[in-house]
């Protein structure tokens, strides 16, 4: 409970000298607890997602035609204006879902303005983009496709095109029932195929699930550190470890992240929490690609960030050692279970 009320980043800025006493007394006292007893004093407890949970638009999964519809459009290069380049061509499977790079490129040769986040379980997710400002993945789908800077096709134009591909006529038919191509049924199917994308049968997972022997001792250490004195699961909560927030974790730069939807000086450079699963796959990490590994991400966390002016009180220095910090990176890889995804046939 009280660890709960720490989360909170303005009980955390109420914060007197004996309370961060207390705190370092119950961190230290949270570190001696079997992982059981910890879930409780967790803001959310670290979990296994289920995807019968995912919050379906009308409360209705999607069908297998609908899934295998949005899939195919995922991998097809002619959702961009010059052909060349697909969702899947940024969001690669071989790159944990990622490009693998700080800063991407956009179909016609331009740099992007920031890193590509990885697309793993998303589908409990309310806000979408490092600054949240998509508010479903369905609206989220069609700006990459529009945008000059990424895929550069107007709306009715790839409409268009689509619609006089023939092999696409029984995928949306199938999916929807006649095979007319519009915006919001391209939106709905690209949708519904992310919503799959649920990552849950890590190393951590199989470790949740009783197999004691699924992660390594350092990953085991790593995790209560995690959960305890490097203070990660107040943001990093949940089974897919985010809190959907937005928080200025003190990288440098001039991006202003959220406070460009949410203005005020409040949430100037802060962005939304990555989740974590598969986070080993997807180097370089950072809304602007800026940190190399992993291990350089906990180095980052235990000076307390880089920039100071708006960091939020939740990410101060941290005292870990060289063995915490490479208990952090086990527990961190013990994260992964890449999903297969068989590239599908694309329809002439
Ligand atoms: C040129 C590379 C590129 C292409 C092509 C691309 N994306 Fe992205 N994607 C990005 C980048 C970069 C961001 C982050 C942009 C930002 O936050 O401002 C992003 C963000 C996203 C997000 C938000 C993830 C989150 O955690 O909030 C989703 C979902 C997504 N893309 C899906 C798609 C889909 C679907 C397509 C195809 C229609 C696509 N992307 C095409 C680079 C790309
Ligand atoms: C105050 C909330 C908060 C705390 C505490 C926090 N994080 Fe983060 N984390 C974030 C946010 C927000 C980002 C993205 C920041 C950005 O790009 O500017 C992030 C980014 C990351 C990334 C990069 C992921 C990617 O895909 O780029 C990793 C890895 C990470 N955090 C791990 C940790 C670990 C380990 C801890 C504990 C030492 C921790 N975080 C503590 C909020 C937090």
């Amino acid at each position: 409970m009280v660890q709960r009320a720490l989360s909170d980043p303005a009980a955390a800025r109420r914060l007197t000298p004996r309370a961060a006493c207390c705190r370092a007394l119950l961190l230290a006292l949270t570190a001696l607890l079997p992982v059981t007893a910890l879930h409780a004093a967790d803001p959310r407890p670290l979990a296994t997602p289920d995807p019968a949970t995912i919050p379906w638009p009308g409360g209705v999964p999607a069908s297998d035609a609908e899934i295998l519809l949005g899939k195919t459009l995922f991998f097809d290069p002619r959702l961009s204006r010059n052909r060349t380049q697909s969702c899947a061509s940024c969001h690669n499977p071989a790159l944990g879902l990622g490009d693998g790079v700080a800063l991407g490129t956009g179909a016609e040769g331009n740099r992007l303005g920031r890193n590509t986040p990885p697309l793993y379980n998303l589908a409990w997710n309310t806000a979408f983009f490092w600054d949240g400002r998509a508010p479903s993945l369905e609206a989220q789908a069609l700006n990459p496709i529009e945008s000059n800077a990424e895929m550069n096709i107007p709306l009715p134009m790839l409409v268009e095109r689509l619609s006089g591909i023939e092999g696409y006529r029984p995928l949306f038919r199938d999916a929807f029932g006649d095979d007319t191509v519009d915006a919001a049924r391209i939106g709905r199917a690209l949708a519904a195929f992310e919503r799959t994308l649920v990552s849950r049968n890590s190393p951590f997972d199989r470790f949740l699930a009783g197999d004691t022997n699924a992660m390594s001792e350092a990953a085991q250490r790593g995790l209560k550190l995690f959960r305890g004195a490097a203070w990660c699961s107040v943001c990093h909560d949940g089974p897919n470890l985010t809190d959907s927030a937005f928080h200025n974790i003190g990288v440098r730069g001039n991006d202003p992240g959220r406070q460009a939807i949410a203005p005020g000086h409040r949430m100037q450079g802060a962005f939304k929490t990555p989740g974590l699963r598969n986070v080993a796959l997807t180097a370089p990490y950072m809304h602007d690609g800026s940190v190399a590994t992993l291990e350089d991400v906990m180095k980052f966390y235990n000076r307390g960030g880089d920039d100071h002016r708006r960091r939020d009180p939740l990410v101060r220095e941290l005292d870990l050692s060289k063995r915490d910090i490479a208990d952090l990176v086990e527990f961190m890889k013990a994260l992964t279970d890449p999903l297969p995804i068989e590239p599908p046939v694309l329809p002439d």
